[in-house]
């Protein structure tokens, strides 16, 4: 086996993270005789630093020369004035819509070394594991027409049927590997565009009868979320709506510092954390790297196919919690302080083949 991954460490924390999950990855190679090849671009604020823009045409053409790309995270204060095209988010909407990446995928996952950590009481929290799957290349975010003048701001929310098909589709066939549910969330009782979507995600279902569907509006699924986490297996929903529910359904498990999220396309695939750059932490060897080193686990599972080297990856972040190591975003008492590269060769010790 061979494979050529992007790195793509972006502004901030972003870094310190991907140079963790780069060790990871070495130790992976060795231990599974894989080769793998890197090549690193620049890509967010510090692109547009050296080159005036976020995203320039050689990283686009770097993500899709390789097999898979992982992104540490973008953005900072120091480009938070630019104009809109300029910014670090504009270059990262660009970067999904360039790569065609769809599909994305948000876990929300709790470790049970971790319950104490959430804002929810644990037994409400306790054996939480969904996952907001997100359209990510169309929605309000990309439609036009758009724009704001003295008098007026204008956004325009479409969805062509082909659009919602596939995104359906996806939902259907990753539930069918998890609890065969799922949720579609939208506003079909005020928008026209969610009547739409939801008319389109029940068609496709009469091709996956053995998945249940039921229907949610967002205002009830964002309560839900914080009731009865546990109710929940795949939440389908569009750009706008999975960006809100991802943020919440990250922050319930108490752990936004340990998640994943994979963004998937028909050709190419990107793997980051939901984190952001955090500016304030940057360079202080005090990020915590396990959501950037479970991306890779997520990475090795859909893309390379190798589920035995993403459980290998999973169980030694659980073992690392286990043994009380902890970064400080989720340190408490009685737990062991440790730094961004502490961190690090606490997962390297603990990679293990079973
Ligand atoms: C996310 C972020 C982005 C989004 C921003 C930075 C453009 O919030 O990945 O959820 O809204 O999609
Ligand atoms: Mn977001």
């Amino acid at each position: 086996m061979n494979i050529n991954i992007t790195l793509l460490p972006g502004d901030g924390i972003g870094t310190e993270i991907v140079s963790s999950a780069v060790k990871v990855i070495e130790k992976i190679s060795e231990i599974f005789k894989i080769k793998i090849n890197f090549t690193e671009e620049l890509f967010g604020g510090c692109s547009y630093d050296k080159y005036g823009v976020p995203l320039t045409e050689k990283t686009i053409e770097s993500c899709k020369k390789s097999d898979a790309v992982l992104l540490g995270a973008v953005g900072g204060y120091k480009w938070d004035n630019l104009e809109h095209s300029k910014k670090p988010e504009a270059g990262l909407l660009k970067l999904r819509s360039s790569l065609g990446l769809f599909t994305n995928i948000r876990p929300a996952k709790v470790y049970n070394e971790l319950l104490d950590a959430s804002s929810l009481k644990s037994e409400i929290l306790k054996g939480t594991d969904f996952i907001v799957l997100r359209e990510l290349t169309g929605g309000i975010y990309f439609g036009k027409p758009r724009g704001y003048d003295d008098t007026k701001g204008y956004n325009t929310m479409i969805y062509t049927k082909e659009e919602v098909e596939r995104i359906a589709r996806q939902a259907f066939t990753i539930a069918r590997g998890r609890k065969k549910r799922v949720t579609n969330v939208d506003k079909a009782n005020v928008l026209e565009c969610s009547q739409f979507w939801r008319k389109v995600v029940s068609e496709v279902h009469k091709d996956f009868q053995d998945v249940e569907l039921q229907n949610m509006y967002v205002d009830n699924a964002a309560m839900q979320i914080v009731r009865n986490p546990t109710q929940f297996d795949v939440i389908l929903t569009g750009n706008l709506f999975g960006d809100i529910l991802s943020d919440i359904s990250g922050m319930i498990t108490g752990s936004l510092g340990m998640l994943p999220s994979a963004s998937i396309g028909e050709k190419y695939a990107l793997y980051e954390p939901i984190h952001g750059s955090a500016p304030d932490i940057a360079g202080k060897n005090k990020a915590n790297p396990l959501a950037t080193i479970s991306s890779l686990a997520m990475m090795f599972e859909l893309t390379f196919k190798r589920k035995d080297i993403s459980d290998v990856i999973e169980n030694s972040i659980k073992k690392t919690l286990a043994e009380g190591y902890r970064t400080a975003d989720i340190f408490s008492e009685g737990t062991i302080l440790v730094t961004t590269t502490g961190m690090t060769d606490q997962i390297l010790n603990d990679l293990i083949v079973q």
